[in-house]
């Protein structure tokens, strides 16, 4: 196997229990050196746990914790190339910025001219020139954060680990800090495992989403994989809005690769290339995003994938018009984008809409 290969970091059947409860179970995953791989998934549901093994907080009940090659299972914090950090970033509110960032150097004995050089190039990193002599209790929240990640990243661990570092910021500042925390991140290459309990922030800042329910990993793919082709229904409500409507497999046409759906509502055509688990005869649910449906009304020519409803509901929020549609006895939510270009429907509207060839299926059994 060529370095380049080598994953940085890799959990080979990660189990822990607390007492008799089993919170994780067999997690195996491998993360090559300079991804950002974040953990989503509801309260409880163990990230928190994962990250505080890898680092070495909480002992592991069974399996391996392997960094660059070496098990670190067995090994104490300070003793791993891993840095973490917390969601109360734990800096030392009495020191100024440069010594709380200068910290983990000092105990490590580096002569006092070079940890200066140090402060300084990590002050720069995070944008922090020129606050080096302020206390942490005279800088804001988002600088707080900065700090930490200076702190975390002075000794150049070979794995970051930050468990929700953004859920102490309003909403504005929370996006701005993301977007710096994965420029810093990709211009240092630093391994790094991200918490989060946003599913945006995980959309947005990740090279793979690890998502994480009753112990296993439900799911390890890019954003895109995760949105466009959840594995299952738990994935696909997890990350954005999703509607379910029930049909089932007719047939399957090789040569345009297109399996031939009915619905009560009518019939659509799936490509194959995200629906590669199905087969003819299965009962499914089209798994539907509300961006990607066009609505026609109901005097319209027919045109390929065209189902029928009606208007139950609609909002106006300026950029689109959100749509309820009544189908038999399920509801579509739909949003129209470009409201202004488009037809405007009300209330009790019979209505066609068209879904796209690339809709995602999920076998309803299994
Ligand atoms: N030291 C402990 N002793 C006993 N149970 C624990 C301990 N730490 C965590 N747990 C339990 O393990 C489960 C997973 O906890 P964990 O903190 O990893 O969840 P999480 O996914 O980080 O949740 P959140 O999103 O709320 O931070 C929870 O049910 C929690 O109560
Ligand atoms: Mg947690």
């Amino acid at each position: 196997m060529s370095n380049k290969e080598k994953p940085m970091l890799e959990l080979v059947d990660v189990s822990k229990s607390f007492g008799d409860v089993e919170v994780l179970k067999n997690i195996s995953a491998s993360v090559p050196k300079g991804e950002l791989l974040t953990f989503v998934g509801p309260s409880g549901c163990g990230k928190t746990t994962l990250l505080r093994i890898i680092g070495g907080f909480t002992a592991i009940s069974s399996g391996q914790v392997i960094l660059d090659g070496e098990d670190i299972g067995a090994l104490p914090p300070n003793m791993r190339d891993t840095k973490m950090v917390f969601q109360s970033y734990a800096l030392f509110p009495h020191m100024n910025v440069r010594k709380n960032i200068g910290f983990g150097l000092k105990l490590q004995k580096m002569p006092k001219a070079k940890i200066d050089d140090r402060v300084d190039e990590l002050l720069a990193l995070v944008h922090m020139d020129g606050l080096g002599e302020r206390t942490i209790e005279r800088i804001s929240g988002g600088q707080q954060q900065r700090v930490a990640l200076a702190r975390s990243l002075a000794l150049e661990p070979k794995v970051l680990l930050l468990d929700e570092p953004l859920s102490n910021l309003d909403a504005n500042l929370r996006v701005v800090m993301r977007e710096e925390i994965r420029s810093i991140q990709e211009r240092i290459g630093i391994t790094t495992i991200f918490v989060t309990h946003d599913q945006y922030e995980a959309m947005s800042i990740s090279d793979r989403i690890l998502v994480l329910n009753d112990g296993i990993i439900q799911q390890i793919g890019t954003p895109t994989d995760i949105y466009e082709t959840p594995k299952n229904k738990f994935i696909a409500e997890f990350v954005g809005y999703v509607n379910f409507l029930e049909g089932k497999i007719e047939s399957f046409d090789q040569d345009s690769e297109l399996y031939s759906v009915s619905t009560e509502h009518g019939n659509v055509s799936l490509n194959r290339t995200n629906n590669k688990d199905l087969a003819v005869a299965d009962e499914i649910y089209l798994v539907i995003r509300p961006e990607t449906v066009m609505i026609f009304s109901s005097d319209s020519e027919d045109l390929p994938n065209m189902l029928t409803g009606e208007i139950q509901d609609s909002m106006y929020a300026g950029n689109l018009v959100k749509y309820t549609i009544r189908c038999g006895d399920r509801e579509i939510l739909i949003d129209q984008y470009n409201p202004k270009d488009s037809i405007k429907f009300k209330r009790g509207d019979k209505i066609k809409f068209t879904v796209p060839k690339s809709v995602h299926a999920l076998p309803k059994k299994g």
